[in-house]
């Protein structure tokens, strides 16, 4: 690289590396950003960590003077969905305010630089900001044969992430397959492709599973970052407990039918029309943790459990296998009641379940309906 490439690495992303010596809130009052937009995102951003209403001014202060983070986001074997994600938030006001957070000083798929002066912008971020960048990684990384199965600019992913997730401050893999290695990673896995944690052991790593990750999950995390000085709480997979630590079939809105024994049986019956419960149509949210009923997509407007579909567990590790096939029921529904977190619950899908179905099955044995626990027996 020389030096006219270096010294122009900041312009290539249309930021100088001076702002970043500007507040959060003095960058967002020169963007014209007004007050009532900044405080309509920190309530956002408030109930997105899962912390009280009465914290929202607190996390305004404290944002309003916490300087910039600069960010890399770097892409492997993905779909590029989570980018889409991110990119296509409805909200402009909140896009704006995302971008203007994070800073992003490297993103192949957005950066107007290609080939050397890309690599320029990556190579200025690691040297100026080395211990104190956020990598961003989307994408699993391939392992078998040296890694051969993916590289840019003349290097392996796997070469890459060790070097980049190395010296980040933190890493942040978003997506399923940057978390777990996701549907690449599904047997029988011909590249070896895993995630972050597996590819460079010993870094920080905060996974945001999901297919895609909620764009607000991740902005949510970087303002924790911001105003905490360190990182979320995580559970044993990696996962931030403000977004990962309920089960989505605790927080349902079909979830009263399931309790009542009001199931879809068929796309397009009447039960599906009415919004019954997916259960028995492959729903997947009883062995699922992830804030979608809450959070949602698409500016909260839906998530896939809303629409009409059942939840693919996309956001567990190695979901493509273990939540197979896609349109039948779950064997057994881990858990019963509501509070329990993945860790509380194990890996394990089916212990501790029978005496809990049980439960349920002697209520619902006063029904018509069959229920769950009878379809267990058949499966
Ligand atoms: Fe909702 Fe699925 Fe649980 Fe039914 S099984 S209540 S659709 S999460
Ligand atoms: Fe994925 Fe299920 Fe949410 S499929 S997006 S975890 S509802």
């Amino acid at each position: 690289m020389d030096k006219e490439q270096f010294d122009g690495a900041d312009d290539l992303v249309g930021r100088s590396s001076e702002k970043r010596e500007y507040s959060i809130g003095e960058i967002l009052r020169e963007r014209g950003v007004s007050r009532r937009d900044f405080l309509k995102f920190c309530s956002a951003m408030t109930a997105a960590l899962a912390l009280p209403a009465a914290f929202s001014p607190k996390l305004a202060q404290a944002l309003d003077e916490v300087k910039r983070v600069p960010v890399v986001w770097l892409e492997f074997q993905d779909c590029a969905g989570n980018t889409e994600a991110l990119l296509r938030a409805a909200n402009p006001t909140v896009a704006e305010l995302v971008l203007d957070i994070l800073s992003v000083d490297y993103h192949e798929t957005i950066m107007a630089a290609a080939g050397h002066q890309a690599e320029a912008a990556l190579e200025k971020t690691f040297n100026d900001y080395r211990g104190k960048y956020i990598c961003v990684v989307e994408g699993s990384i391939p392992m078998k044969d040296g890694g051969v199965y993916g590289c840019v600019g003349g290097r392996s992913y796997l070469d890459r992430a060790r070097q980049i997730c190395g010296s980040a401050a933190a890493t942040i893999a978003v997506g399923t397959c940057a978390a777990y290695g996701g549907i690449p990673a599904a047997v029988p896995n011909p590249t070896g492709a895993v995630g972050v944690m597996e590819a460079v052991p010993g870094v920080t790593v905060i996974n945001l599973p999901g297919c895609p990750v909620n764009a607000d999950n991740l902005t949510a995390t970087i303002v924790h970052y911001l105003v905490f000085g360190k990182i979320p709480d995580l559970d044993s997979h990696g996962r931030p407990l403000f977004a990962y630590g309920k089960r989505i079939h605790d927080n349902c809105e079909r979830r009263p039918h399931f309790d009542a024994g009001q199931y879809v049986e068929k796309w397009g019956d009447e039960g599906h029309r009415k919004g019954y419960c997916l259960y028995k149509m492959g729903c997947k949210g009883p062995a699922t943790f992830h804030n979608c009923p809450s959070q949602r997509y698409n500016e909260k407007t839906s998530w896939p459990v809303g629409a009409g579909h059942g939840c693919a567990g996309c956001s567990e590790p190695n979901f493509w296998d273990t939540m197979s096939p896609m349109y039948k029921r779950l064997p057994n529904v881990p858990g019963f009641g509501i509070e329990h977190t993945a860790d509380q619950i194990g890996v394990g899908l089916a212990v501790g379940t029978a005496a809990a179905f049980a439960v349920h099955g002697a209520l619902k044995a006063l029904s018509k309906d069959k229920e769950p626990g009878e379809e267990t027996k058949e499966g």
